[in-house]
């Protein structure tokens, strides 16, 4: 096969949702297909389980696991399928944003009963903005819950998507009798049966004839007709082009644990999802098809075991082919580098391999060279764009609580900074450091890792931060930046980059410091440039 067919080939992808709502089920079952696994529960572990909070032990132990299933590659009907494992438990959220820097497209998985949760909410709000391709599934329809067009409803209101079903349910719950497939125009009858081998569907171009009323009952199929016939009135035809631009979102129906409604998505997806495409860098636009290599890191694992501190850098290949052994040049570092065992990924196995495409991920063994938003290239230099740090949600003073290992602290500090687990700020005035993070569980990650990992120790004292807003001043010079400044100094922080940051006490404070100093402008993001 061609480097150029290797591409089109090609599909990576991230599936998003609210916890619970059924992305492991839906992930599993699409792996099945692939002939990737052999059984369910293959991906299952792959869980942060609810109410785990303090657990580090189960903390580590599901770190190691989603390493394994961090990428899960298979191959279906000659398409190469790789899926980006997106954590759903909030406190991981900023990992899931990295990740979709990676992704070509995504689906969002919706539970019937719930409709559109919060943490769907954020996540699709991102994939719009940057105009990823999204493809929607609502979940679980063996179980009582919304009327399918109140929930397409909705999903227009609250995600502020324009959707357009492809499938259509017959009931729901006790009364589910199935799904038609309105892109395939085929019938798919359930039968409840958790272990039904999924059948092709029944061809089904004209719902008119009689035959619909024989095999799912007149009641269902006069539904069926009307229902069907108000989606083709209320809702926009599929477009492909409008899909791929992010600017129309398909629908399908169905229901991951009982496999149904799968194989129709599936099926859909790798004929109408994106290969590999474009991305920006802060120099130009790359295209997947130069035969140049270029990657970037967008995800850093530590390794579990604390004798080997190696990690694992995520590289997701933009252009070219990464090949084993090549030198490649680490942009920020100025450096060239060989690597002699990049890992691939297929199903939950990692494996080395020699040849690398677009769109696929490659794991390589890192001693502290890497951090997320790092370059690759055969010697040009490039800077991929699209990697930002959000305003953490929590901010706590951190501390040295073992005076003969701070530079073991310091060490451990900025490992794990690079990896992205947490934002280090240093305050201006006193040079404390500051740890910030979207939920409460990173920081005793942090602690446990510290201690583990690097053998220092830190408490932390609490600040009352609301959100950290980087600064960009309209004229750096001017009496007011200045004023600004020095009025605010004892909230003046530096973030990692070096780039200066106002630590807000309250959403009020962020009010009327934006309108006394209309010239000062403050980011939620490290990157508004
Ligand atoms: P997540 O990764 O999005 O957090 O969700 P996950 O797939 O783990 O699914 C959450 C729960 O919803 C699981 O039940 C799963 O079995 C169930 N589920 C997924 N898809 C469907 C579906 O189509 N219909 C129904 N009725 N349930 C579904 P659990 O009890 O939390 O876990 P388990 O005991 O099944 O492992």
């Amino acid at each position: 096969m061609n480097f150029l067919e290797e591409i089109k080939r090609r599909r990576t992808f991230g599936i998003i949702s609210h916890p619970d709502a059924g992305k492991t089920t839906l992930t599993e079952k699409l792996l099945l297909y692939g002939g990737a696994i052999q059984e369910a529960g293959a991906v299952k572990n792959n869980k942060i389980k609810k109410g785990a909070t303090s657990d580090f032990m189960e903390i580590e132990r599901q770190r190691g696991i989603s390493v394994a299933t961090s990428v899960l590659a298979f191959i279906y009907k000659d398409k190469k399928i790789n899926i980006l494992d997106t954590p759903g438990h909030k406190d991981f959220a900023e990992d899931t944003f990295r990740t979709l820097t990676a992704v070509d497209s995504v689906i969002v998985v919706i539970d019937v009963a719930k409709g559109v949760e919060t943490q769907t909410e954020k996540l699709v709000e991102v994939c719009r903005m940057r105009k990823i391709p999204m493809i929607v599934f609502i979940n679980k329809l063996d179980r009582e819950g919304k009327d399918a067009f109140d929930l397409l409803d909705e999903v227009e209101q609250k995600l502020g998507l324009r959707v357009t079903p492809l499938s259509f349910p017959i009931g729901m719950g006790y009364d589910f009798k199935g799904i038609y497939n309105i892109y395939g125009k085929k019938l798919n009858v359930f039968s409840g049966d958790k272990k039904q081998i999924v059948s092709e569907g029944v061809e089904f171009t004209d719902i008119s004839i009689p035959e619909l009323d024989e095999i799912i009952g007149n009641k269902a199929a006069e539904t069926l007709r009307e229902e069907l016939e108000l989606v083709l009135e209320v809702y926009p035809p599929f477009n492909k082009e409008e899909y791929l631009n992010g600017d129309l979102q398909p629908v399908f129906f169905g229901s991951a644990l009982n496999n149904f409604g799968v194989k129709e998505l599936l099926d859909c997806f790798i004929e109408i999802a994106p290969s590999p495409q474009p991305k920006k860098s802060e120099e130009r636009l790359v295209d997947s098809k130069e035969e140049k290599l270029s990657g970037f890191v967008f995800k850093i694992h530590a390794n579990m075991d604390p004798n080997h501190r190696n990690r694992l850098a995520f590289i997701k290949i933009v252009s070219g082919t990464f090949k084993r052994n090549s030198p490649y040049l680490h942009v920020r570092l100025n450096k060239k580098m060989k690597f002699s065992s990049p890992n691939a990924f297929f199903a939950e196995k990692k494996e080395i391999v020699d040849e690398s495409f677009p769109g696929d991920i490659v794991g390589i063994q890192d001693t502290g060279n890497f951090k997320i938003g790092d370059t690759l290239t055969e010697g040009e230099n490039l800077n991929f764009k699209g990697i930002p740090s959000f305003s953490p949600e929590h901010f706590r003073y951190v501390n040295n609580a073992d005076p003969l290992k701070s530079k073991q602290l310091f060490k451990g500090l900025d490992q794990l900074m690079d990896e992205g687990v947490a934002q280090l700020f240093t305050l201006d005035l006193n040079g404390r450091k500051v740890i910030g993070t979207v939920g409460a569980l990173q920081y005793e990650v942090i602690q446990y890792r510290l201690e583990h990992e690097y053998g220092a120790k830190c408490s932390y004292e609490n600040l009352p931060v609301h959100k950290a807003c980087w600064v960009e001043p309209e004229d750096p010079k001017n009496e007011e930046f200045k004023e600004f400044k020095r009025v605010k100094q004892r909230f003046m922080a530096k973030d990692k980059q070096g780039q200066l940051v106002f630590l807000a006490d309250s959403a009020f404070t962020i009010q009327m410091t934006q309108s006394k100093y209309p010239t000062v402008k403050l980011h939620f993001t490290s990157e508004f440039k």
